[in-house]
């Protein structure tokens, strides 16, 4: 059913389950002859999978298009024709305004739509007359019924989209409005994708979703299945070495699933975890539903699981209403929780949902100043926890190949980025890393081997398994 090889390129911005739709955008496409490249000036078509969860999300969007406008004329003059589509959240969000202010664009479409690309494509491209292509719908059917589970292999570290959609209604938040209500995947798919994406290569799977922790899907015994049992299920895979999720919410964090960080080996001590504000007042505001107390006690119960969980966390400074005190309210929360890395952001009013309504809004100059403060304790604890790696041997996964040659790039079990002068063949594998410089946003060491060993036998801290150098 193989066509004639077109090339496709898509540019993605956003979070990783936008990065996950990618790929699984570029798998439907596979049998339709497109070909991933490299950059939009050949391509016959283009995506734009756009994120509009702060400012100047639209303006991006249409600054890019107009510069794959220039292309498109470029190839209509050598008689090419060049399919441009806009997808994601500012799809789902202005996908009516994106019609009327670009006419060059072809198709605009939602994240719940994109198992229906080829009927898209097909009716774009001229098959029944070329038609622009507008499809924010929400479908009844489930995306996941219909995607491919294998195409483009995703290589060493593989996301898995297991939840997706959110029903907590932030109110300074649109993930509600562009992805829709909370739907959990059937267990078995999770599986059945999981194995496949094993059988090609990943070792570790970032099970993902909006608000992955409010996994509820229906496993195979016909119960509902929380994050917990689907965890505990993941890890008896053969092959698969490390286990991670993202993004949680704190009211989602069950007993259950805390377990299971204290009994699942592969699960990675390691979690982000949104608090957004250190204050309550702040946190009723933005109808988070927990106190900063309740976020407190969760994270003693994570620690009492697995002592060496290291956290992370977003941040949002300036929210309506926020006062000097709310901000250190949430300077001493960071400083009882210690984190190892984390995002914070000026809050940034998006149309359409509560937050943009609110009085008491804080002048931007006072955000940047709050911005500038939290960053700075944020960097310094950041600092100190890759600073207190330094001598201990950590096991690393090769995820990525590094700029210079002879160098590849991984990740501890913490998370944290990790810089190795090692041989390639060690790409893909988890090898013990004993670490010797530490700087602001990542770390650096040398493989273990037997000469490391004794080197660094004083100061090394820990040792899982020995792979060989
Ligand atoms: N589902 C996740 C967050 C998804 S959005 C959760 O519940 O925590 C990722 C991050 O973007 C949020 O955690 C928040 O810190 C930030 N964010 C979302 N909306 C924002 C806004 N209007 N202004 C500034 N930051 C925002
Ligand atoms: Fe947005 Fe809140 Fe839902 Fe997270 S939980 S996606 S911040 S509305
Ligand atoms: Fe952005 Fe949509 Fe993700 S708004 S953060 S791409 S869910």
């Amino acid at each position: 059913m193989a066509e004639k090889q077109k090339k496709l390129f898509i540019k993605t911005w956003g979070c990783q389950m936008n990065v996950y739709d990618s790929v699984k955008m570029s798998d439907v496409l596979l049998p339709l002859g497109y070909e991933t490249v490299d950059s939009p000036e050949n391509a016959d078509m283009v995506i734009l999978n756009t994120c509009h969860i702060r400012e100047k999300a639209t303006e991006k969007v249409f600054s890019e298009l107009g510069r794959l406008n220039k292309f498109k004329k470029q190839r209509a003059e050598k008689g090419d024709e060049t399919l441009i589509a806009v997808a994601g959240c500012v799809a789902q969000a202005e996908g009516d305004v994106i019609m009327d202010r670009a006419p060059y664009v072809d198709m605009v479409f939602g994240p719940q739509t994109y198992h229906e690309l080829p009927e898209m494509v097909a009716k774009a491209t001229g098959a029944y007359g070329a038609n622009r292509i507008v499809n924010t719908e929400f479908p009844t059917e489930s995306k996941f019924d219909t995607l491919p589970e294998e195409g483009n292999a995703q290589g060493v570290s593989a996301f898995l989209s297991v939840q997706e959609g959110c029903d907590k209604f932030c109110t300074f938040c649109v993930v509600p409005y562009t992805r829709g209500a909370e739907f959990s995947r059937p267990a078995d798919q999770v599986l059945a994708e999981a194995r496949a994406l094993v059988k090609s290569g990943a070792k570790e799977l970032m099970l993902l979703g909006q608000n992955v922790n409010a996994y509820h899907g229906e496993g195979p015994d016909g119960k509902t299945w929380g994050l917990g049992r689907l965890i505990r299920e993941l890890a008896e895979i053969d092959g698969l070495a490390r286990l991670r999720y993202t993004t949680s919410h704190p009211r989602d964090m069950e007993d259950d699933l805390i377990a299971a960080h204290g009994e699942v080996d592969i699960l990675m001590p390691f979690l982000h975890l949104p608090v957004q504000s250190g204050s309550d007042n702040i946190l009723k505001l933005m109808n988070r539903k927990h106190t900063a107390d309740d976020y407190r006690r969760i994270i003693e119960k994570l620690r009492n699981a697995r002592p060496d969980i290291a956290m992370s966390s977003d941040f949002i400074v300036g929210f309506p209403g926020e006062t000097d005190a709310d901000h250190k309210d949430t300077l001493k929360l960071v400083e009882d929780i210690g984190y190892v890395f984390c995002y914070s952001f000026k809050y940034s009013p998006r149309p359409g949902t509560p937050g943009a309504k609110m009085g008491g809004i804080v002048p931007e100059k006072v955000k940047d100043l709050r911005l500038q403060e939290l960053q700075a304790l944020l960097n310094t604890q950041q600092k100190a926890f890759n600073e207190d790696s330094v001598g201990k041997v950590m096991p690393v996964l090769f995820d990525r190949k590094g700029q210079k040659n002879g160098q590849l790039l991984g990740r501890t079990p913490y998370m944290q980025s990790t810089h190795v002068a090692a041989n390639e063949r060690l790409f893909g594998q988890i090898v013990d890393v004993v670490i010797e410089d530490a700087h602001a946003n990542s770390i650096s060491g040398t493989v273990v081997t037997e000469e490391t060993t004794s080197k660094n036998s004083k100061n090394k801290k820990s040792s899982e398994g020995r792979a060989a150098a």
